[in-house]
């Protein structure tokens, strides 16, 4: 199971308790946990922002894996350096580009993911192979919570996964969006190998979430 990483989204966990909500998940075997942040810019909603990324770090010693959904994504760079975050994704849809943001972040000595929403094709990633570690496709529109899994979705995984063949080192798939214990072995068979979970993971009994979705890849 070395090569499947499970991070729950904290967009789902219970603010008022988010405490208890991330040691019940670290506990339970989550491997990272995923951020989003967004600045109602870039997608409508705005979630939090570095200080959430703070607490967090002071939550947990897993790995941070912050997916931003900003318009400017440069500029938190060096901010969420300092604060410790191992991995950083980019929207590959940002204004002028992700090069300059995943440029920074892998300067900053964190490892660079870019993201792709549904709708842009999986060849925009070949430009950037040499900064990324990860590519985190959308599984969802980004922007909030609980949507479903779309259609689609394992065709691009799996075009994905040939197209990382020609990258000049690994790059590991990464799943965002409508992740559940009925999709998820389809995004496993595809060649996702990070799947982030929000409501899947949060809503209701945590460690019995994370089980099952474990279960699900690994019966
Ligand atoms: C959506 C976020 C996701 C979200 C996933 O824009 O990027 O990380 O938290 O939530 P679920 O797993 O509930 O679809
Ligand atoms: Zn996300």
């Amino acid at each position: 199971e070395a090569s499947f990483e499970l991070c729950p989204s904290i967009l789902a966990a219970d603010f008022s308790c988010l405490a208890r909500d991330v040691q019940a998940a670290d506990a339970a075997g989550a491997d990272a946990f995923h951020i989003d942040i967004m600045d109602g810019h870039f997608v409508p909603a705005i979630s939090f922002g570095p200080g959430m990324v703070r607490t967090m770090r002071a939550l947990t010693r897993k790995p941070l894996d912050v997916h931003l959904m900003v318009d400017r994504p440069l500029d938190l760079v060096a901010e969420l350096a300092a604060l410790g975050v191992e991995r950083v994704s980019v929207h590959a849809e940002v204004p002028g580009g992700p090069g300059a943001a995943l440029a920074a972040i892998r300067a900053a000595g964190m490892q660079g993911g870019l993201v792709l929403n549904p709708e842009t094709p999986v060849e925009t990633a070949g430009a950037y192979l040499p900064l990324i570690s990860q590519l985190l496709l959308m599984t969802v529109q980004p922007g909030r919570g609980g949507q479903p899994y779309l259609p689609g979705s394992n065709a691009r995984i799996a075009a994905a996964q040939a197209l990382l063949q020609t990258a000049p080192h690994p790059v590991t798939i990464q799943v965002d969006g409508g992740i559940t214990a009925r999709t998820l072995p389809g995004a496993w068979a595809a060649g996702a190998r990070s799947v982030v979970a929000g409501s899947a993971v949060f809503d209701g009994d945590i460690a019995r979430n994370i089980a099952v979705l474990r279960r699900s890849v690994f019966p």
